[in-house]
């Protein structure tokens, strides 16, 4: 009789097994389905590619070095092709052999002593991949883009926009911060094609850095926003109308702590629980306001718009989080532990009245979910459906191992759950000639516990299901955001350095 293998949760969390290997293009193997003929372009996907050095494990799941995988649809097969992001840091340590750098949630082995005031962090670009302006940018929260070459994945270099991310506050500020970041979830205007940024920068004063650039890739600072603390902010939200939303929680690092070296900057972090949550609206104009709402923490928005019945209120859905999730909860989920209680993220509609200075909120649907996923051409305007990974309520499976559909007009869900599989976070691309905002495919990867392998997979965005899977030739972490290009990239890049 066939024993049935139950896959457990160290099984799991071997999702986010090292990447030894790098692939150039080579085809991946059909295993189920047919590949859509007009499915045309490239899929890339940024994500952690590995979470220790020289055998020392990373303490933090946003720690591990940035990886940039590329996959080629050619409407009849799909090549693939990894790469390590070459920052100074990486590069530095593979040279040496060993740790040389703290992280966002990892200090250096050795205690306090071998940290003490070491203000150097590793920028892991590991966060998003973006094309715009003529750059493809590997980006991470913490510091500056690195510039990638669209084709072969090379690094070329770190990109400051042409000297807009240095630290020009003051000379000190320069010294506390002399690289000043730019997240990872920049938002494209639907009609200017503008992108607009933003970082928080730790300094004199603790700011909020509002960037734009322009299509041609000019960048400016637009604003620099005081902070009361050095809030821990991930995403925003940018509108069609041109309203910007922050939510700055009161989730917020202990920056001299932090920098001195006595914690990492996760583990500096306080949760200040009695506080309410600052909404931020910068409108069209760059009048600031400022609301409160409940207490909450938020990683993803999943889009924003201006009412259209009300010129004054703003939607904003995001997936919200009861409390912060501890750090020292990713260091044992990494480790094939994951503690009780931890914090869900669910799907909450805020309504923001600009006229009434008010924020309500409720439940969008009856899930949880992370890594939320739209039409591209919704961006900032009224939506139907998101995408993301999640699951049911009532589903007991403490990890988010379906892919969920939400009606965020009628709150309705689909989901579908393979067994003993975890999926990435599902990138939509609309259908050539499209009209639906649903008639799209899902592209994702899929890790499958029990053999250890990792897929790729197509599935129609109407009904969930599989349109096709090829299966990868090694398993590589599931990663956190990517990009789809409709066509292959033909862009001129510099000479490699
Ligand atoms: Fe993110």
């Amino acid at each position: 009789m066939p024993i049935r293998h139950y896959a457990t949760l160290h099984d799991y969390v071997q999702a986010n097994r090292c990447v030894t290997d790098e692939y150039d293009d080579v085809p991946l193997e059909l295993i189920e389905g047919n590949l859509p003929a007009d499915l045309i372009g490239t899929l890339y996907r940024n994500g952690n590619g590995r979470f220790q050095h020289q055998r020392v494990w990373y303490d933090h799941l946003f720690d591990g070095d940035g990886m940039i995988a590329k996959f080629s649809f050619d409407g009849q097969s799909v090549r693939y092709r990894n790469r390590y992001v070459r920052t100074a840091e990486f590069v530095a340590e593979e040279q040496a052999g060993r740790m040389l750098y703290r992280s966002f949630g990892t200090n250096l082995p050795g205690g306090f002593l071998k940290n003490a005031l070491k203000m150097q962090f590793k920028n892991t670009a590991n966060t998003s991949v973006i094309l715009h302006g003529g750059h493809m940018l590997a980006l991470w929260e913490g510091g500056w883009p690195h510039r990638i070459n669209p084709d072969t994945l090379e690094t070329i270099d770190r990109y400051d926009y042409d000297g807009v991310l240095r630290n020009q506050f003051s000379w000190l500020d320069s010294r506390i911060t002399p690289e000043m970041p730019f997240s990872a979830h920049p938002k494209l205007h639907p009609k200017t094609g503008v992108l607009h940024n933003f970082g928080t920068v730790a300094g004199t004063k603790q700011r909020l850095v509002l960037y734009e650039v322009d299509p041609q890739g000019k960048a400016r600072i637009a604003q620099a926003i005081d902070m009361a603390d050095m809030t821990f902010a991930h995403d925003f939200v940018l509108t069609e109308s041109g309203h910007q939303v922050f939510f700055l929680t009161p989730v917020a690092f202990d920056m001299p702590r932090a920098l001195a070296g006595i914690t990492s900057p996760a583990a500096s972090i306080r949760v200040n629980r009695a506080n309410p949550t600052l909404v931020l609206v910068v409108d069209p104009v760059g009048t600031i306001h400022r609301l409160t709402t409940d207490f909450c923490f938020v990683f993803h928005f999943v889009n924003g718009y201006l009412d259209p019945t009300n010129p004054s209120m703003l939607i904003v859905d995001g997936l919200m989080l009861g409390d912060y999730p501890e750090s020292a909860a990713m260091k044992a989920y990494l480790a094939g532990n994951l503690p009780d209680d931890q914090p869900s993220s669910r799907f909450v509609r805020y309504r923001i009245d600009l006229a009434r200075q008010t924020v309500t909120h409720e439940p969008l649907a009856y899930y949880e979910g992370e890594l939320p996923e739209i039409h591209p051409d919704r961006v900032g305007r009224p939506y139907r459906y998101t995408w993301s990974i999640g699951r049911p309520l009532t589903h007991t499976m403490p990890l988010f191992d379906h892919i969920v559909k939400i009606d965020v007009q009628t709150g309705e869900g689909k989901h579908r759950g393979d067994p003993e599989t975890l999926p990435s976070e599902p990138i939509v691309v609309p259908k050539p000639g499209s009209t639906a905002e649903d008639d799209a495919w899902l592209v994702y990867l899929r890790f499958h516990a029990p053999s250890q392998t990792t897929d790729l997979l197509v599935a129609d965005a109407v009904d969930l299901q599989t349109v096709a899977r090829l299966r990868l030739p090694h398993n590589i972490p599931l990663g956190f955001h990517g990009l789809w290009l409709p066509e292959r990239v033909k862009t001129a890049v510099p000479t490699l350095t």
